[in-house]
């Protein structure tokens, strides 16, 4: 039976102890690196900021469509992004802000245009229908209903924020 030299040599130690060290410090110097460049995309996105719209007293029972803007963030990119909502008052005098983007695929939802199906939000691009507080038409593409904006009343002036699905967080 022969014995197995497990003896490590002088210039094996150094090699390793070096490898270590070096490979120790790289780490210490990349790491601040990498955190820097990936750090906007590892931070949550910050609640966007509510953006005055429109006076309250223009608001009717009539579902109207306002544009506005909003200051977006995206990782180290910042933009001014177009928004619309349609916005009215509902039985209850409650202010209703619902996002004119189709749950389908995307188009931009109107407002009683289509002879067929008056006062519903219609979607031309493939007949889709929504009820006036938003709710899609069961046999339509749609499958949920049009998502609602954030919204706030101050000094007379309605604020909106961003759109979410209803019911959602
Ligand atoms: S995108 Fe609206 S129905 Fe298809």
């Amino acid at each position: 039976m022969s014995e197995k030299k497990h003896r490590v040599s002088r210039r094996q130690f150094l090699n390793y102890t070096l490898t270590g060290v070096g490979g120790f410090m790289a780490a210490g110097m990349l790491m601040p690196m990498v955190r820097f460049a990936v750090d906007p995309v590892l931070k949550p996105s910050a609640e966007q900021d509510l953006v005055q719209v429109v006076s309250v007293d223009e608001i009717t029972s009539e579902p109207q469509r306002f544009d506005f803007k909003i200051d977006q963030i995206d990782a180290w990119y910042e933009s001014v992004e177009p928004r619309s909502a349609w916005v009215y008052k509902d039985e209850s005098g409650k202010i209703i802000a619902l996002s004119p983007v189709c749950k389908h695929l995307g188009c931009v939802v109107d407002w009683n245009t289509d002879p067929a199906n008056e006062n519903m939000f219609f979607c031309p691009c493939h007949y889709g229908l929504y009820e006036k507080d938003g709710t899609n038409v069961p046999g339509t593409p749609p499958i949920a209903p049009l998502d609602v904006f954030i919204h706030e009343v101050k000094d007379g002036y309605l604020y909106l924020g961003k759109a979410k699905p209803r019911g959602g967080a």
